[in-house]
């Protein structure tokens, strides 16, 4: 099924789509007084985000003891590995900002990537206080993605039984569909989709034959993610998008 209701905004350049991504996080946050879940992603194109966040303005704007921050995925490699996502943001951000009670990482030093799988979705019960999502109460208030080469969102690869899962919070993944070829840990649609909004960052020319397949409606993972009870937006720069579609 391809999701419908998506927002594309299209903004100038690299600079530009970071300050936007902010923007919708500081944005999120306001609008919840309550304990604000954020879903991260990995990749490289949250990476300037994540330096905003840990910069003022942002930094003392973020109510840092309310908001906790989770991981759509993660290659089950070590902690302190450059290839591990949680790493990245907690070295560029989150370590130096976030209370340590408040960083939700996926525990990749567990037996596999199965078992770690079920430790993530229980603790993501936990945090939710409930085993079945309740469609009024998303579980995030944001989720983060990025777009790989081959449609794939976080590591739901496409034709990967693991896009199909919806009686699991979060899959196990032994191997990747494009590099890094190490496993992966993955929220699956449904977990991902539990937000209030979903909040693609897309950058850069490399970016332009997938987003074509994405606009034209390929069934790719990158088209059936959606939030399924707020916003799904794509933040796109003009290098990314199609040249007819850069307005
Ligand atoms: C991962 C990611 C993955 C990523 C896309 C885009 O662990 O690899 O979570 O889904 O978001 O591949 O990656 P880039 O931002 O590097 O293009």
């Amino acid at each position: 099924m391809v999701a419908l209701g998506r927002k594309f905004v299209v903004v100038a350049d690299a600079t530009a789509l970071a300050f936007a991504a902010a923007d919708r996080v500081m944005a999120r946050i306001a609008d919840n007084p309550g304990r604000i879940a954020i879903c991260l992603t990995g990749g490289s194109s949250p990476r300037r985000l994540y330096e905003l966040l840990g910069q003022e303005p942002y930094q003392g704007r973020i109510p840092w003891d309310r908001v906790h921050w989770f991981i759509g995925d993660d290659r089950f490699v070590k902690p302190g590995n450059p290839l591990h996502n949680m790493s990245m943001a907690r070295g560029i951000f989150l370590d130096r900002c976030a209370p340590a009670a408040n960083i939700h990482p996926i525990d990749t030093e567990a037996h596999s990537p199965y078992e770690a799988a079920r430790l993530y979705e229980e603790e993501l019960q936990r945090f939710y206080g409930a085993l079945e999502f309740d469609p009024p109460q998303p579980l995030f208030d944001l989720v983060l993605l990025g777009v790989g080469p081959d449609g794939h969102i976080a590591s739901l690869f496409p034709s990967y039984p693991a896009v199909e899962v919806t009686d699991q919070w979060v899959v196990g993944v032994s191997e990747a569909h494009v590099e890094p070829f190490v496993p992966r840990v993955s929220l699956t649609l449904p977990t991902l989709g539990s937000c209030r909004e979903m909040l693609f960052e897309v950058g850069g020319a490399d970016k332009r034959a997938i987003m074509s397949r994405v606009l034209e409606g390929t069934d790719l993972p990158a088209n059936r993610a959606r939030s399924y009870q707020g916003e799904t937006v794509w933040l796109c720069d003009r290098d990314a998008m199609p040249e007819d579609h850069r307005g």
